[in-house]
Parts: structure tokens; sequence; C-alpha cells
């Protein structure tokens, strides 16, 4: 089998922020490959790069120096009007929380990227049922996206992120805010935008018990990849993996 060319790579990306007198290095050298139809997870501790690197990969930072290549093309070479029209046509973007528009309700709201780039009014409102009948939130359309609860609110992001039909999702701790059991429902759509409709999924995530569901994960510490995992590699690591126990467990223990 020979290896699926990658959609994304990072070359030798540096990024540094200047913070009043002194340059903070936030990235250093970073390079990765993100390959299409695979689930790929970005890992490592609060503080150690991963939103940084996740905004470099959609344009919304640009390196200080390095390149970002999607689809072959190196967007550091664009101007903010090309990558932002480039982005919003190739990845789709899922946040710890969403933000909404309150006063419009759900199917609006998943509409509205599309309506802001000018699409037909038409076409808007059937990708956004289209993409609310894909995370299961058709029969939520009509409702206030403020009064779902906090995994809704994350299906119907996803939907959102998936309205304009991009090849990439990417997603920046999108189960920070929830509770296990909706945490689970959360990653299992992710993983079935790859596994039923092909797309190519990025995670950013603190949480060690996801690994196990990657094609490919990247740990990341101060700013630096320090290792790629495969998917064989991952089910290794991860075979004697025991959730922490939980607080009222612990307890028992004690007692
Ligand atoms: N815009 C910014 N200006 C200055 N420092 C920043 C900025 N964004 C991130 N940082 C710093 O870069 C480091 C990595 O941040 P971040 O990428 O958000 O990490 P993570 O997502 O892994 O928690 C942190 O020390 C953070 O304070
Ligand atoms: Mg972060």
């Amino acid at each position: 089998m020979t290896a699926e060319k990658h959609i994304l790579r990072l070359w030798n990306v540096n990024k540094t922020f200047r913070i009043g007198r002194s340059d903070i290095q936030v990235l250093r050298d970073a390079n990765l490959h993100i390959y299409p139809r695979e689930f790929t997870i970005l890992y490592g501790p609060s503080g150690s790069g991963k939103s940084t690197i996740l905004n470099t990969m959609i344009g919304l930072e640009v390196p200080s120096t390095g390149k970002v290549y999607i689809h072959g093309r190196d967007i550091s070479k664009m101007s903010d009007d090309e990558r932002a029209a480039f982005r919003n046509e190739n990845i789709g973007v899922v946040y710890q929380q969403s933000h909404w528009v309150k006063t419009l309700n759900v199917i609006d709201n998943v509409a509205l990227p599309l309506l802001i780039s000018n699409r037909d009014e038409s076409y808007a409102y059937a990708r956004a049922s289209y993409a609310l009948a894909q995370v299961g939130m058709d029969s939520f359309a009509k409702r206030s996206p403020v009064q779902l609860s906090g995994g809704q609110q994350q299906k119907v992001g996803i939907a959102r992120a998936l309205v304009a039909d991009p090849a990439i999702i990417m997603s920046d701790e999108p189960t920070g805010n929830l509770d296990t059991t909706s945490s689970d429902e959360v990653i299992e759509l992710l993983m079935g935008l790859v596994r039923d409709y092909g797309r190519t999924v990025v995670m950013v995530t603190h949480e060690l018990r996801f690994l196990k569901l990657a094609n490919r994960a990247y740990a990341i510490k101060d700013g630096v990849i320090e290792k790629e995992y495969n998917q064989g590699e991952l089910q290794d690591l991860m075979k004697d993996f025991v959730e922490p126990l939980s607080l009222e467990d612990a307890t028992k223990d004690v007692n």
C-alpha cells in the first residue's frame, strides 16, 4: 500500500508573539502532515501551543517563519481576503463553545455562513437542513440555539461547520465544556464524518482517552511537536489505559 498524499502540511513553522518588549516563541520548527479521510488528534497539556497550531492551520494566525500548505497551496502567500475565502470554502471550524446570533433560530444560524457569502437562500437552507440531519439535530431546526444543552449546541456547531461542504473539519477542544456522555456523542459524530462522509477531521484535545480512536496523533509540548503516532502505535500505547477514578470511586476506596 502506498502512503496517501497529505491534504495539509505545516513546514518548519515558528510562531513568535511580541509581548511588550520581549518575543515569546510559542511554536518551534513545527512539522506535521494531515492526511485525507483521517481522524487526527493534536494532543498536549494546556499552554503547549495546540490552539496556536490549529489557528495557524486555518490561517487565522500567520507563521513568523515557515509555511502552511493546504491542497498544495501555500496559504501564507495569500492576501487576508484570499485566505479567508479559501478557509470558508475548504475548512469548517468547531470551537469549545459555539457563538450564536441569539435572535436567530438553529437553522438560520447554520445557514448563516452561506448567506453571508451571498449564496442563494434556498441553497443555503437546503444545505443547512442537510447538515442538521447529518448530526441528528434536524428536529431542533426552529428552536433557539441558546436554549439547547451544551452537547446539543456542539452538534449544531458541527452542522454549521459542515454547511459549506468543506473537505476538512478542524476542532479545538470540542468536548472541553461537556459531560462524558455528550463528549462521547460529539466524538462519535466527528468520527462518523470521516467514516461515513470521507471528511478529514483534526481535533485538538488534552484528553488522553480519545487517543485510541484516532488514525494519527501528534503530541505537543512547550511549542514543539514531540512525536507522531500512527494508528497501530496509538492502539499499543492505549491498550492498558484505564480511565482515572472518579472522585466518587476514589472516596469509596479511601473509606
Ligand atoms: N496572541 C497571543 N499573544 C501572546 N501569547 C500568546 C498568544 N496566543 C497564545 N499565546 C501563548 O502561547 C502559548 C500557547 O498557547 P495556546 O496555543 O493557546 O496553547 P493550548 O491551546 O495548548 O492551551 C501560551 O503560553 C499562551 O499564553
Ligand atoms: Mg487551546
